[in-house]
């Protein structure tokens, strides 16, 4: 039997803070009709709480498409988080995400591929899936770009913003979803956007940070001309092999980096209707890998993707990288909204994660403090064996008593329209 793999849930978050070009008239020597007509941004958000992070905007996005998905994070067999701005070098941050969402059963890793990575990260939940090693897979675009912006520099701070989108992909026997991928790279342009330092080429040093070499560095022509060039070549590649033309592309979601560049490569290159290309850049800036998982969210909620459409994601960033998939959309939107029992259900769970991972570290840390060596197995390592089962076993228990409150809402449901059918008969 084929397999193939489909979207079925997806959520967005930006911060609340906006940055508008007004305000960066105000921190370096730019102005709001250059940014207007150079790059089409009129305002970005950014994070301002120290405690927001790129997990945490990941984590926000992710409860949001699992609930769109309707499906319990313990069903996740996968998490993936692009990004260009993770916490750490390492633990990855979806290894974050999947402690806060408490996905038990999901294993979890980041993706590097700047502002590709969010399509990257569709064509390997797509492989694991066809390959029918994974069900289930969350990925996810997130940046906090502002956390390495140069706030001084006017060449970049003008052109990013931090947000993080979520889609739910999942295993399907109906044909659909992702039609075919390309994946793109090319490292002789590796200098041309670039954080030089902060890596182990260059380890941060005080004098890496009295240079600013923690910031992001970019020679904003090459990069406009490369991605004008990779961004026609890369929709054209992928709708052909996909067996389409482009005739047959309803809706084109690009990386929303700059409005000029989309209307050089997609519009005017390839002739493609520029009312069937979707933008929100003006809003959000360039989110990096967030960009595409955001855009379609609000193509989505504006009503313009119906079941049948076929989609092309196309992006390019840092590396340099290039990426596009064709997606055949097969969600009739809008879904329903969540029965309020299933809601409270997950956000149980959440509270829950939240605890089973407090007691995970403490545990860690007794256990250390009583017993020292961890070459022995010690009753307390077998006591704390047990807790964590139990805590498992209470999480399970809970996601299983939150989704049989929701089926029987769902067929009570039906039962109901059921008997007003037969009664208006
Ligand atoms: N305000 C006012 N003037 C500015 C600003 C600013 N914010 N920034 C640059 N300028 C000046 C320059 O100094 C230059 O002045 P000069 O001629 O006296 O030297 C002049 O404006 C024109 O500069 P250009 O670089 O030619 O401007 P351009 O039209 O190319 O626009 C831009 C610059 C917006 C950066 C464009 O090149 C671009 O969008 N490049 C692609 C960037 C991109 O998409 N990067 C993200 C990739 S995704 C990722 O992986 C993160």
């Amino acid at each position: 039997m084929t397999v193939y793999s489909r979207i079925i849930g997806w959520g967005k978050y930006v911060p609340q803070r906006v940055l508008t070009n007004a305000d960066l008239e105000k921190m370096v020597e730019t102005s709001d009709a250059w940014i207007r007509s150079r790059t089409g941004i009129q305002e970005r958000r950014i994070v301002d709480d120290p405690d927001e992070s790129t997990a945490t905007l990941a984590t926000r996005a992710a409860r949001r498409a699992l609930a769109k998905a309707n499906v319990d994070p313990d069903n996740l067999d996968l998490i993936i988080v692009a990004s260009s701005t993770p916490d750490y070098s390492f633990p990855a941050t979806a290894c974050l995400v999947q402690d806060a969402l408490g996905a038990s059963h999901a294993g979890a890793y980041d993706l590097s591929a700047a502002c590709s990575g969010f399509v990257y990260g569709l064509a390997m939940a797509h492989g694991q899936i066809v390959a029918g090693l994974a069900k289930t897979i969350l990925v996810i675009g997130a940046e906090t770009l502002s956390r390495i912006t140069d706030w001084s520099d006017r060449n970049t701070c003008v052109l990013f913003g931090d947000g993080a989108g979520a889609v739910v992909v999942q295993a399907s026997d109906q044909p659909g979803g992702l039609l075919s991928a390309v994946l793109g790279s090319d490292g002789s342009g590796a200098d041309l956007l670039i954080v030089p330092a902060s890596g182990t080429r260059y380890p941060t040093t005080m004098k890496t940070v009295a240079n600013g070499d923690h910031y992001i560095k970019m020679a904003g022509r090459e990069v406009f001309r490369f991605a004008v060039r990779v961004m026609a070549n890369a929709t054209r590649e992928v709708v052909q092999k996909a067996g389409l033309t482009l005739e047959d592309v309803d809706w084109i979601i690009p990386h929303q980096a700059n409005v000029r560049i989309i209307q050089a490569s997609v519009v005017r290159q390839l002739k493609f209707p520029a009312d069937r290309v979707y933008m929100n850049l003006d809003r959000y800036g360039n989110t990096s890998t967030a960009s595409i998982p955001i855009a379609l969210v609000e193509a989505i909620e504006e009503g313009k993707l119906k079941a049948g459409d076929h989609i092309v994601f196309v992006g390019f960033g840092g590396g340099l990288t290039w990426a596009a998939a064709l997606l055949q959309w097969g969600v009739k939107t809008p879904k329903p909204p969540l029965p309020w029992q299933k809601r409270i259900g997950l956000t149980m769970h959440y509270q829950l994660a939240l605890l089973r991972s407090f007691l995970r570290r403490w545990r860690r840390k007794v256990i250390g403090f009583l017993f020292g060596s961890p070459d022995t197995e010690t009753t307390t390592e077998k006591v704390s064996a047990h807790v964590d089962k139990l805590g498992d076993k209470v999480g399970d228990h809970v996601a299983k008593v939150s989704s049989k409150v929701y089926k029987k809402v769902e067929s009570d449901k039906t039962t109901d329209t059921e008997q007003e059918r037969k009664s208006q008969h």
